[in-house]
């Protein structure tokens, strides 16, 4: 066996299988062992590839999503602001929603965990290995505007192939670029008629939406079509933001 490998970790480099080269020493020594059958070795050196192959694929999934860290409602406080649909999060959480093809809007005051929720939500769908788009949206139609026309297909191919988009803080600045209501309801409307879902996180209320788009009936549209199939949820509370820097703050004066 040990004069076969070289040629062996040769041919398992040529046919790309990197998760058996890695095991391949670890799996060899526990048969020798344990006089483990041919067949079961062999099972176990195909699932460590298998493994390996799923493992990269996530970890590509995650580079892909626009995800910039991997949070969990592990780390949540729900007893911080109790009034928190924690039910509706966990339903969103299970990724049924994703199945079904609908959408959820979570709107509410600032600081209370809507787009914590939301990415956590991203990043849930990412490990199971679905092809999400996490945007900032105000980023987004800023650097959608700018870039040049092939650049702005293959984006937005991205973005409506996707199984998962997620639009976080729409309108956080109450005045977007001149084309962003356009691309919005382009957006909206493709993915509803594709059944994808989208998670839109909003510190306005939905009424108010006509006024940031400068256009009621975008409004209307957009809405009818992200609301027709959307699990709504209201976050109301205090800011978790001010809370920390209230403690920041608490802390300085203390070791001043
Ligand atoms: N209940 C909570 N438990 C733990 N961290 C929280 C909670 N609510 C908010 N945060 C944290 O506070 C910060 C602001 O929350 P964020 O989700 O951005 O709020 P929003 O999108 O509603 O304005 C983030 O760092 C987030 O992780
Ligand atoms: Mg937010």
């Amino acid at each position: 066996m040990t004069t076969a490998l070289p040629d062996i970790e040769r041919a398992l480099r040529l046919l790309h299988l990197s998760g058996v080269r890695d095991t391949l020493e670890t799996r060899v020594l526990q048969a020798q062992g344990t006089q483990q059958p041919f067949l079961e070795t062999f099972a176990l050196i195909l699932q460590d590839e298998l493994d390996r192959r799923h493992s990269r694929l996530i970890e590509r999934r995650y580079q892909q999503s626009g995800l910039e860290e991997k949070l969990t409602l592990t780390e949540f406080d729900w007893s911080f602001n109790p009034r928190l649909p924690r039910q509706a999060c966990f339903q969103l959480h299970t990724l049924k929603f994703i199945a079904e093809g609908s959408n959820a809007l979570i709107i509410g005051k600032p600081g209370t965990g809507k787009s914590h929720v939301a990415k956590a939500i991203a990043y849930q769908a990412v490990l199971q290995g679905y092809k999400v788009q996490y945007l900032e949206t105000d980023d987004f139609f800023n650097r959608y505007v700018l870039s040049p026309p092939a650049q702005r297909e293959t984006r937005l191919r991205a973005i409506l192939d996707g199984d998962l988009l997620v639009l976080d803080d729409l309108f956080l600045s109450r005045t977007i670029p001149d084309d962003a209501g356009a691309l919005l309801q382009m957006l909206i409307h493709q993915r509803y008629k594709l059944r994808r879902s989208v998670v839109v996180t909003s510190n306005r209320v939905v009424q108010d939406w006509g006024a940031y788009l400068g256009d009621n009936t975008m409004s209307t549209t957009i809405l009818d079509r992200l609301m027709h199939h959307c699990h709504l949820l209201e976050f109301d509370g205090r800011s978790y933001r001010l809370k920390e820097a209230a403690e920041t703050l608490a802390r300085k004066t203390k070791e001043s």
